[in-house]
């Protein structure tokens, strides 16, 4: 390291684990870092195993686990070394930090186990799930730009597209049946569009999109795909699968305690690296980034999310299965009659299951309504709420909640019947004891509906 004020703080570390005073040393990290991105490359790697191969770092102490750089801003010791950092010519990869809006050590650390979970690159974590979005459409479209997205995405990212980007910086979307390829190739503009995006599964409807086939397209028309994996963690992996960005809301299933908002952006360095960049970044620029407390908090819980995953996704099939039976109209992808069962099933990684989300439509809006009141209020089933990937099962009704940006004819066009019910499964408490609540809950909504 050229800085020696910093070489002789290094040195004096008691964190045995540590140390990097001499160029020997520093090579050897150097070589790990490069080593641990390569193996997060690895086409059909489990995201788990991923996860777990990724450097572990150590506190400054030698704790189990890394300590948090609560600062701002960087000290250096010669002045030159400002002017060099400035330049670019040394970065966070050789451990030098300008200013926490640009890069933060906790933040950059959670962002490389986001990368080897998704099998990415790199990675940069931001504020939210929408400050990841927005920034990389902004970022890779430009003034004049054209998006060719799915027409069921979150209602957030469907009004950021339909009015924001085109009222704030002239940038157009086209939205698709993403399922029809033949109607995203049509929707292309040569020349003009920038980005496919679409949601692994899509918010609300749990359509699955066809990333294999998707990447293809966008490869061919020389197009990024984004992707949105917030409803999916650890159950599929679109980088994998052709994806070239693979975007979160981390505040889900990641965070898994309803308690913090959080993005993340998982991608090549370059794109990366460009939306950093002093003069042109979108994230340098519009500042979203992560505070490093939450990094930590994050960090800390990624280990046990492939855990809670398979939790998530074994319990919403057992509802899904038992609901069918039941003779109730239920929409989740790991039902075989699903319609994108198959597609699913070929894209997930093995021993996930298919999801943590499922819908139950009611046909009509007063109904859901009276289910969940007595799935909350009469036998505590699960909590009224927008959001998911709690350990309390969250339920909503899309179309009046976090679908109500989209106007009636987007939402008929999506998908989004009045009715729907979206449930985000928990897995507090034991099956039997919620299928009973729910069992009742539903027959009370049933005694009250044929009342009246
Ligand atoms: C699929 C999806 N993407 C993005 C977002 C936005 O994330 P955040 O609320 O963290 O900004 C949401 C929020 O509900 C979402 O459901």
């Amino acid at each position: 390291m050229a800085d020696t004020a910093r070489r002789s703080y290094d040195v004096v570390s008691s964190n045995p684990k540590k140390k990097r005073g001499s160029d020997e040393e520093e090579e050897e990290d150097k070589a790990y870092a490069i080593k641990s991105a390569k193996m997060t490359t690895t086409k059909h790697g489990d995201p788990a195993q991923a996860l777990a191969s990724a450097r572990h770092e150590f506190g400054e102490h030698g704790g189990v686990n890394m300590s948090i750089e609560a600062s701002a801003t960087f000290t250096v010791m010669e002045a030159d070394t400002m002017r060099r950092m400035f330049s670019g010519e040394l970065g966070p990869d050789r451990d030098f930090f300008i200013y926490s809006r640009h890069f933060n050590p906790t933040v950059l650390n959670l962002a490389r186990q986001m990368a080897a979970m998704e099998g990415t690159e790199a990675a940069y974590c931001t504020a939210s799930g929408m400050a990841a979005i927005s920034s990389v459409l902004l970022q890779v479209c430009g003034a004049g730009g054209h998006i060719v997205a799915s027409n069921c995405v979150y209602g957030g990212t469907h009004a950021l597209m339909a009015h924001f980007l085109p009222r704030a910086c002239g940038i157009a979307t086209t939205f698709v049946d993403a399922g029809d390829l033949g109607e995203v190739r049509a929707a292309v503009r040569e020349g003009l569009t920038k980005v496919v995006y679409v949601e692994t599964m899509s918010n609300p409807t749990l359509a699955v999109a066809d990333i294999p086939g998707l990447s293809r397209l966008a490869k061919e028309k020389g197009i990024m795909l984004v992707v949105d994996n917030t409803f999916t963690p650890m159950v599929v992996s679109p980088a994998r699968l052709g994806a070239d960005v693979v975007v979160h809301s981390v505040s889900k299933f990641i965070s898994g305690g309803a308690d913090i908002i959080a993005g993340a952006i998982c991608g090549p360095a370059s794109l990366v690296n460009s939306m950093m960049d002093l003069q042109h970044g979108a994230l340098m620029l519009l500042g979203p980034t992560m505070n490093a407390k939450v990094a930590f908090e994050l960090s800390e819980r990624l280990p046990h999310l492939s855990l809670r995953m398979k939790e998530h996704c074994d319990r919403a099939l057992a509802y899904a299965t038992r609901m069918r039976k039941m003779g109730l109209k239920v929409i989740y992808p790991g039902l075989e009659d699903h319609p994108n069962h198959g597609l699913l099933k070929s894209m997930a990684n093995p021993g996930y299951g298919f999801g943590g989300m499922m819908c139950l439509d009611m046909g009509t809006e007063e109904k859901a309504n009276r289910l969940m009141h007595h799935l909350q209020n009469s036998t505590q089933f699960g909590l009224m709420a927008v959001s998911l990937g709690y350990y309390e099962t969250l339920m909503s009704c899309s179309g009046s909640s976090t679908s109500s940006e989209m106007s009636v004819q987007d939402k008929e066009r999506a998908g989004i019947s009045p009715g729907l019910v979206r449930m985000s499964v928990g897995y507090s408490g034991t099956v039997e004891q919620r299928w009973s609540q729910f069992e009742k809950a539903l027959s009370r909504m049933q005694d009250e509906v044929s009342k009246n």
